[in-house]
């Protein structure tokens, strides 16, 4: 492996939420002529390698996309062990979540899920729920067309109650119905696999963020290659439409 950076990271200009879409888990599989759920298994020590150097540096939110609306066409079988995978890995990770202060949140669209995953979701949400470290927002049965669309319909509903004005609609307001109400915009989003795209992934959320793109595959992703990638991102100016000057002129104050 490469170089640790961290020492190089400016822990003062830390993104305060960073985004994971953690892909590449079949092919790290099928390069080792395996099951594509042995790089699934594989993709949890990467997860708690991530999370940990996540809470390590004090990012304040972390979201990882595990798993797309899209995800539930894949093989019956894989889905299955999919499931159980994250269940199983979200009820022994709980004593460690709460050791490391580290709250849970899930976003998507839950009712999607089996039963029982449901189940200890909910239970896993609640024992973690006082905690103040990092925040930690599992992306699961998530795309965001289906966010937008629930958020309109809610929001339809809400004028048609009388309790909303749509004259009144502001972006604060749209980002209250979507399933981040209360979490910043991600300022990295970080796709491992070698895929330049989005799938789906927070597509409000993301106007600004910065993109940052990996051949590296999940299961082989460790807390250098997150430094790396932090340390790229604080390589760049942010300009959120102004001129470099401008941005160079408000750092100075
Ligand atoms: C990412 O790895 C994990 C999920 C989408 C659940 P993939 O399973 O997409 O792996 P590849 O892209 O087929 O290699
Ligand atoms: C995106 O990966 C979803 C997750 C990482 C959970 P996919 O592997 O499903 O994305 P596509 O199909 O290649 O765009
Ligand atoms: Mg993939």
């Amino acid at each position: 492996m490469q170089e640790d950076l961290k020492p190089q990271i400016d822990p003062s200009r830390l993104p305060e939420h960073v985004a994971i879409i953690m892909d590449g888990n079949g092919r790290w599989a099928q390069e080792k002529g395996e099951d594509r759920l042995f790089g699934h298994f594989h993709g949890v020590e990467s997860v708690r390698n991530i999370v940990e150097g996540a809470a390590e540096l004090g990012i304040g939110y972390l979201t990882l996309y595990a798993f797309s609306t899209e995800n539930w066409d894949r093989p019956a079988n894989e889905v299955a062990g999919l499931m159980s995978l994250l269940v199983d890995t979200i009820r022994k990770e709980v004593p460690t979540l709460n050791k490391n202060n580290i709250r849970l949140q899930v976003i998507g669209d839950r009712q999607m899920l089996p039963d029982f995953a449901q189940t200890e979701l909910e239970e896993a949400l609640e024992l973690t729920a006082g905690n103040t470290g990092l925040t930690l927002i599992m992306a699961l049965s998530y795309s965001s067309r289906w966010e937008i669309i629930n958020a309109v319909k809610q929001i339809a509903l809400d004028v048609q109650a009388g309790s909303l004005d749509p004259q009144l609609i502001t972006q604060d307001t749209f980002a209250d119905y979507l399933c981040t109400k209360g979490i910043p915009d991600p300022a990295l989003v970080i796709r491992t696999s070698g895929e330049f795209r989005i799938s789906n992934f927070l597509l409000y959320q993301l106007a600004y963020a910065e993109l940052y793109f990996t051949p590296i595959l999940w299961p082989d992703f460790r807390k250098a290659h997150l430094n790396e990638a932090i340390l790229d991102f604080q390589q760049r100016e942010r300009r959120f439409g102004k001129t470099g000057k401008q941005i160079q002129e408000e750092d100075k104050v």
